[in-house]
Order: C-alpha cells, then structure tokens, then sequence
C-alpha cells in the first residue's frame, strides 16, 4: 500500500514538473515548474545579453536627440476587443488599425495586444524599476513592424517589436475606464476562458501621445521564450488606480495551474552595458521664433526641468 502511494506521488511530482515555466510566485514545495531564475536553462534567450524588464537608474540615463514624440493612430476610435486567460496573463486583442510612429523608432508599428503585470495585494507588481522603485501594476502595449503578419515574424528581428510601458500608481479617485478592463478579467477566471469588451477605445486607458516623457532601451519579451526583439519605451506618466480597484485586479483570475493569478512579474534583468536613453518633450514655448524665447528655451534646456513648472 505505501509504495503504491509512493509511486502515485512520483507520478504525480512528475506531471507537475512537466516543464511549465511559471512565475516566482507559482514556484512551490508542491509545484516545481520552472521558475524565473531557472527559464535560461530550458529557454536559451533568457540568459541573453539584453534581457527585459531592467530597473532605470535616472542618474546614469542618457539624452538621444534622436528621439522625438510619438504619433499615435487609431486610439481614438472604438472597436470590440477580445479579451483571453492565457494562463499566465490575459491578453486584449488590438486590432491593426491601432498604430504608432515617431518616438525615434525606424518606422511604423501596428498593435497586437495589450496586458497587465500586477503583485499580490496591491503590493510591487511592475516589471520595470526606476531607481529601485516599483510600481503596483504594469501596462504592456506589444506592436509590431507594420511589415510583418505576426508577432513569430517580428520576434526574428532585433526591432520587430515595440512594447509601450506604463506603470500605474494609486490615486485617491478610482479611475472609472479600469472597470470594464477588471470586469472583463472576471469572465475569463480560467486558461482559455475569452470574453469581449464592447466600445472600448485605447484613449480611455492611456494618455495623448504628445508631451509624453519616455525611457528608451532595446530588450527582450518578458516572458519564456524571452526573444531578444523588443525596442522598450517606459513612459514617465503614470495612470490612476485606486486602492479598491488595484486590490480587485490579482482576485479575477487563475494560473492555467488554477491558483490565483498574482505576482505576474519577471525580476530586473543586468544592463551588461547597455544605455537608457531618455525623452523630454520641448517645451510649447521653444517653437516661437523669437530671440527672447530661444534664450529662455536655452535657459530651459539647461535648467532641465526645473524651469516653467
Ligand atoms: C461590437 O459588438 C456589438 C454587439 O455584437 C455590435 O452591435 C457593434 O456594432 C460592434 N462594434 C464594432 C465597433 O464593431
Ligand atoms: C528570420 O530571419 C532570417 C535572416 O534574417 C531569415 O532567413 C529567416 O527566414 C527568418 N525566419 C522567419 C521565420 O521569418
Ligand atoms: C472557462 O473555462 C473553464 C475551464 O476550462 C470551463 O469549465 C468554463 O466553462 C469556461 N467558462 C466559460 C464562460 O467559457
Ligand atoms: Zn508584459
């Protein structure tokens, strides 16, 4: 009888270990899946050179006079858009028409979908760090080169893909568009489980393109196989969410596993010598052509930030 049990515990030890990558917070005496520190063992770009998410040290960052605002296309107008539990995070669908350019980057690039990183409780849940800081939750926007049908096409190229980042940070107000978003996670509780939010449009979520201050950094997708494709841009402004709201999201759904889904988020990754380059839009004033602005537009430059606020 006991080794009869045995040998059922073996079997059972062995369908869990069945070479899932899962997150840290999945990673337990009864789950052996492959937790983050061990995705480079079975997935090979995840030990690589320009692993994503990163933690930003604003002392080291670098001016690019490269990069400029971003354009945005098509986030004013409503669509339907699918929402799916893909067992370690839900996806919104965008459709293509949902673009964007400028930003430094080469060209354009059409959405794919969009998805959350969260922690448990409200607590640190942002994959991305600024000095060391996380936030509670991550927006993930994932495009891809306008030239190719899928996202498997654009992870062959070191800049097929470019992922938008904006982390959340807690108001006192609850931000009333994050309804539907978390009502929406509460229909898919399951691996598989879709849904779909009707109207819905990019701009209830996220700012006007202009004015927008960034990071920028070439890394990889944040999750196994951890492709090293992705031209990140970190956006500075951070969206509302209220504690309510915030503590709702990591209750709506399940792990493929069936556990809750919480702690969706990769540790920050070593720079091995890259650069993060940052973008501060000009000031409205600088565009007058008019000797006395230009001076205070110098004086603003040099004075970064401090000036006009
Ligand atoms: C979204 O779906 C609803 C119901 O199926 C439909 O009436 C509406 O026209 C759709 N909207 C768009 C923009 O496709
Ligand atoms: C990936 O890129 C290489 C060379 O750039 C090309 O030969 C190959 O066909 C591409 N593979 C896919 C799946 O697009
Ligand atoms: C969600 O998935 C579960 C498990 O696969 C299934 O039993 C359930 O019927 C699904 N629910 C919906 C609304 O599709
Ligand atoms: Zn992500």
């Amino acid at each position: 009888m006991k080794s009869i049990l045995s040998l059922l515990s073996v079997l059972l030890v062995l369908e869990l270990c069945s070479g899932e990558w899962c997150y840290q917070s999945q990673f337990s005496c009864h789950d052996t899946c492959r937790g983050p520190s061990e995705w480079k063992n079975h997935y090979p770009n995840c030990g690589g050179q320009r692993q994503s998410p990163i933690n930003i040290v604003t002392r080291k960052v670098k001016h690019d006079p490269k990069l400029a605002n971003f354009i945005f296309e098509g986030h004013e107008k409503v669509f339907n858009m699918s929402v799916e539990n893909h067992g370690h995070s839900a996806y919104f669908t965008l459709p293509h028409s949902v673009r964007i350019r400028g930003g430094g980057l080469s060209g354009t690039y059409k959405a794919v979908q969009f998805h959350l990183h969260w922690g448990e409780n409200g607590d640190h849940g942002s994959e991305h760090s600024v000095d060391g800081e996380h936030y509670p939750m991550e927006l993930h926007i994932v495009h891809i080169k306008e030239k190719y049908d899928s996202l498997r096409e654009a992870l062959n190229d070191s800049t097929g893909v470019a992922a938008l980042a904006f982390f959340f940070e807690v108001t006192s107000g609850q931000n009333k568009h994050l309804d539907r978003i978390i009502d929406a996670l509460g229909k898919v509780r399951y691996e598989g489980n879709s849904t779909e939010i009707e109207d819905f449009r990019l701009t209830d979520i996220i700012p006007q393109a202009n004015k927008l201050s960034y990071y920028r950094y070439l890394g990889s997708l944040t999750t196994p196989d951890c492709d090293q494709a992705v031209v990140w841009t970190v956006f500075k402004q951070t969206l509302p969410i209220s504690k309510k709201q915030l503590m709702s999201m990591d209750k709506q759904l399940l792990f493929g596993t069936e556990q809750p889904m919480t702690g969706i988020f990769r540790p920050v990754q070593t720079l091995n010598g890259r650069v993060v380059y940052t973008f501060l839009p000009a000031h409205g004033l600088c565009v007058l052509p008019n000797l006395i602005t230009l001076f205070l537009c110098l004086f603003c430059v040099f004075g970064q930030q401090r000036c006009f606020h």
